[in-house]
């Protein structure tokens, strides 16, 4: 989980290395992501890979289980009814961490399926150990980053929902770039959201918080459920990191918006 402090920013999840500034450009004949790449110069990673500490158990699982709940490499959009064998409502959670709440929602929504992307291979490995021992089949797993694979493997207007549950708020100004939710991102997530469908962010970083309201407010095909930051609903779970700040006195903000239908004025 991440925290507000810059010191954990630091020491863990979103490290802010003093190199993280530098361009991610490099010439398209160099890319090592192999010519198709070309075609997507490289942009500016909202992570940096940490090696973290796996454990024998996420590794096992990771090798064992992930072959499991991984979406098959490909080209083009996903087929989500032939990923989930079955036609279901389909949400997507870009940088699920651990896991623990991407299981507890799937658990708590048996109707729904659902899409996690996540670099960090502890939490993927985490994650589908989670999906196995809870019986979950409404999960699938793409250890990629969510920036490209929104681009390739997502059609518009075929997501019921967004997750992005205090993504890296890279605190330092310098880094700001790095930041997930900013005005190009959204509006490309925001037109794979089905009308009607949702876009769901919580943060307990203030400034992200308000640049995330100021970024999702000003986004056309989108609309506010709330006058300003919405109550967190009922099936987001508290985190144990959330629940130890909120004791602090911490801050979190929940923003929920709505895809508007596509009209003239909002283009599709
Ligand atoms: C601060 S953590 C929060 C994790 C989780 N959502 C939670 O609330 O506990 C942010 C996570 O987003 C992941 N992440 C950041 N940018 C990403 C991207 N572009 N694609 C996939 N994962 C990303 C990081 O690896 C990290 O695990």
């Amino acid at each position: 989980m991440p925290s507000a402090s810059p010191e954990h920013v630091n020491a863990g999840a979103g490290p802010a290395p003093d190199d993280a500034s530098a361009p991610d450009a490099s010439p398209a004949s160099d890319d090592p992501r192999g010519p198709a790449a070309a075609a997507h110069p490289r942009h500016i990673r909202s992570f940096v890979m940490r090696r973290g500490h796996l454990s024998d158990a996420q590794r096992d699982a990771h090798a064992s289980l992930l072959p499991r709940y991984a979406v098959p490499d490909g080209d083009g959009p996903i087929d989500f009814a032939a990923l989930f064998g079955r036609r279901a409502p389909v949400v997507l959670e870009i940088g699920f961490g651990m896991g623990h709440t991407t299981a507890e929602i799937a658990a708590a929504r048996p109707d729904t399926d659902f899409l996690g992307i996540e670099v960090y291979t502890p939490g993927v490995g985490s994650l589908v150990r989670a999906l196995e021992a809870r019986g979950l089949a409404n999960v699938r797993v793409i250890q990629r980053d969510a920036v490209e694979v929104l681009r390739e493997r997502i059609a518009p207007g075929s997501l019921a929902g967004v997750h992005v549950y205090f993504p890296d708020p890279w605190p330092k100004a310098r880094h700001h770039k790095r930041r997930l939710v900013q005005p190009p991102f959204v509006a490309e997530l925001a037109a794979r959201l089905a009308s009607g469908g949702y876009l769901h962010c919580a943060t307990d970083w203030a400034p992200y918080a308000e640049q995330m309201l100021e970024v999702l407010s000003a986004e056309p095909r989108l609309a506010n459920t709330a006058d300003g930051y919405a109550p967190r609903p009922d099936w987001r779970p508290l985190t144990k990191f959330e629940r130890r700040g909120l004791r602090l006195g911490h801050g979190v903000w929940d923003l929920m918006f709505v895809r508007r239908p596509v009209t003239e004025e909002t283009p599709a």
